[in-house]
């Protein structure tokens, strides 16, 4: 009880699903007259940035870590195309790496890619049906982690579907996704700078960020600014949030820019980098750029497909995982 007595507020108990405890957050600090102030900033910091790196609900603390049978849940997006999966099983392989004996599961949250998927007779999960049938199988410890690059939308029903059946485990353990704050955005940046090997000495680096109507389209922005002061020549655009394509290319044309590499800022390299990106429609950047006579080549890779990135995941999953298991620790002891 004590490992926790001090991340832990009863206010914080009712707000997040009753009792999800926030790693690194110093709420122990706070005098109750602060609390619902608090309350607030963590919530938009989670739903935002999502701020800590582990956020754990769990149940009945005093059940032996022994008993329990632990699950890993990963949940992306989704993709449709068959030649995509290597990005998901890079995850998935380091996953391994990391914990040997894992039971690993997947889920979609993309109604349409799994329909997509049904049709070709794949079927994959959503993270509901997912969930239904750990319980089913007996798990009691289930460890999730989001492959978003950003906690919007689909995160947030992730979390409102492990919302729903958190009685029906003794601890859950969610791994925020990748950009969940500053020093995230920082290593994203600093590991996508060194892995792209296509990019020539005069070229300019222009991203592809998904983009959204979600308040944590503010990521895309920030990643924008960090990643242009660090390399002046780099720029992040989004395809349906900010920064727009538009201002992307003003910033090129101020900085005269000739040549570039495309290159996704998305989990996978999907539809939208082989066609609002790279392909050859007069609307995609591509033809974009070249109408403004900059020649811009498509590199066609997943941020997933870059261990570094992909281990950043892996980082969320154990920081989540790890918080939970000092609270099984301390169980034990008593
Ligand atoms: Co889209």
């Amino acid at each position: 009880m004590r490992l926790i007595s001090k991340t832990r507020s009863p206010f914080i108990h009712q707000l997040f699903y009753r009792i999800p405890v926030f790693k690194r957050t110093p709420v122990g600090n706070v005098t109750k007259r602060h609390s619902g102030f608090v309350m607030c900033l963590l919530c938009l910091l989670v739903s935002i940035s999502g701020c800590s790196h582990a956020v754990s609900v769990e149940k009945n603390k005093d059940q032996a870590v022994s008993a329990q049978k632990e699950a890993i849940l990963l949940v992306a997006f989704g993709i449709s195309n068959d030649d995509k999966l290597p990005a998901y099983k890079n995850v998935e392989r380091l996953v391994r790496s990391r914990v040997p004996d894992a039971d690993i599961h997947w889920a979609y949250t993309s109604h349409i890619i799994r329909k997509k998927l049904a049709e070709k007779g794949i079927v994959v999960s959503s993270p509901e049906q997912a969930v239904a049938k750990l319980i089913a199988q007996g798990v009691t410890r289930l460890s999730v982690q989001s492959l978003h690059v950003i906690a919007g939308h689909e995160y947030e029903e992730l979390l409102a579907v492990l919302h729903r059946y958190q009685s029906e485990f003794t601890s859950i353990s969610i791994g925020v996704p990748l950009l969940s704050g500053v020093a995230d955005a920082d290593q994203v940046i600093d590991i996508l700078l060194k892995n792209i090997p296509e990019r020539r000495t005069d070229d300019a680096l222009i991203l592809m960020g998904h983009g959204t109507t979600h308040s944590a389209d503010l990521c895309y922005v920030a990643v924008d600014g960090m990643l242009n002061t660090k390399d002046p020549r780099a720029f992040l655009g989004t395809v349906e949030g900010h920064p727009t394509f538009d201002q992307v290319l003003a910033r090129c044309r101020q900085s005269g820019i000739r040549q570039a590499v495309l290159v996704p800022f998305m989990v996978v390299s999907g539809d939208h980098a082989r066609n609002d990106m790279g392909g050859d429609d007069p609307e995609s950047w591509k033809s974009m750029l070249a109408a403004e006579g900059i020649d811009a080549r498509p590199v066609y890779r997943g941020m997933t497909e870059v261990d570094d990135l992909a281990n950043l995941f892996v980082d969320h999953l154990m920081a989540a995982r790890s918080f939970n298991g000092a609270l099984s620790l301390k169980d034990k002891r008593n």
